[in-house]
């Protein structure tokens, strides 16, 4: 595996995942462009392997400052080499260099489980935005600072949010730039999984990740296509979709180990594909 300078990488042979940890923790994981630069190389570099069926994606252990998912953009770094922040148009281009790469995120074609594990705020809040899944332990917190920095979530913070939480909520937490905390976002149907803090949250990444990693590849990816891109276009078009990709799944080995092991009455062993 490739050798990064804001993430490590560890691969869980047994749970056929990939753990994706931003490493920055004397910044509380703040994000540079290279961060999700990176984030983006080290799941695409396994986007065919059949041992990598889900991602998880999550702050670094290393907790000597405070517990953190991601603070946000990294405050005291620039936009970038040549970026003038006085020309708009290069910040416009910064922005867009930005979105790259929290789309590629979003698009890639496994499970992606944003696990949360202290301070998710500003464009850590927006990574966990382009996850699957989000499971958070309790000391969790969920924001938009920005508007007390005098900016505001602009890498999909206020398109994506409000798709899942509502506009009203989210009107609220972008202008008091206010703190959620994990428990919240649980009751209001973000957080997917809430666990306490330590052993509880660990096991229950483990246990979820283990458990899609387990699942056939190909069904996986068609839902997670559906369910993103399908549903952002008429229904007729979603569910033209929908017809096709089970055309799709219909063609992949697993699939027919999955309905021979229910007939055989035996636990199904999927290959990924
Ligand atoms: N960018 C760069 N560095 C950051 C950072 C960020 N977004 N967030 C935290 N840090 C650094 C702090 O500067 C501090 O470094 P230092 O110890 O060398 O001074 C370290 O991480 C710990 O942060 P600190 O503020 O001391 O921790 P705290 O527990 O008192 O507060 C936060 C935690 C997250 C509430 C606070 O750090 C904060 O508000 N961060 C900025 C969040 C933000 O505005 N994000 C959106 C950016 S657009």
């Amino acid at each position: 595996m490739s050798e990064y300078q804001h993430i490590t990488t560890e691969l869980n042979e047994e749970g056929n995942y990939l753990v994706i940890s931003i490493n920055r923790p004397d910044k509380l994981n703040a994000l540079q462009v290279l961060t999700v630069k990176e984030i983006a190389d080290a799941m695409y570099e396994h986007e065919l392997d059949p041992k990598v069926r889900c991602v998880v994606l999550r702050g670094t252990k290393d907790y000597t400052k405070k517990p953190a998912f991601s603070a946000g953009a990294d405050l005291s770094s620039s936009f970038g080499p040549g970026v003038k922040p006085n020309i708009p148009v290069h910040m416009t281009i910064a922005m867009q260099m930005r979105h790259r790469y929290y789309d590629l995120i979003e698009a890639f074609p496994k499970p992606v489980i944003a696990a949360v594990d202290g301070y998710a705020l500003g464009g850590g809040c927006e990574l966990t935005l382009v996850c699957d899944i989000v499971i958070a332990s309790k000391r969790s917190f969920f924001g938009f600072p920005e508007i007390k920095r005098g900016i505001f979530p602009a890498n999909g913070g206020t398109q994506r949010m409000a798709k899942h939480i509502g506009l009203a909520r989210v009107f609220k937490m972008i202008y008091f730039g206010e703190r959620v905390p994990a428990e919240k976002m649980h009751e209001w149907g973000y957080v997917s999984f809430l666990a306490e803090e330590g052993d509880e949250f660990e096991n229950l990444v483990i246990e979820k990740a283990t458990e899609l990693g387990h699942f056939p590849t190909t069904s996986l990816t068609v839902i997670k296509k559906c369910l993103k891109y399908g549903t952002e276009v008429p229904l007729g078009v979603g569910l033209q979709f929908e017809q096709l990709g089970f055309g799709v799944n219909s063609s992949a080995s697993d699939v027919k180990e999955g309905i021979n092991a229910f007939l055989r009455k035996k636990e199904p062993e999927y290959k990924g594909y």
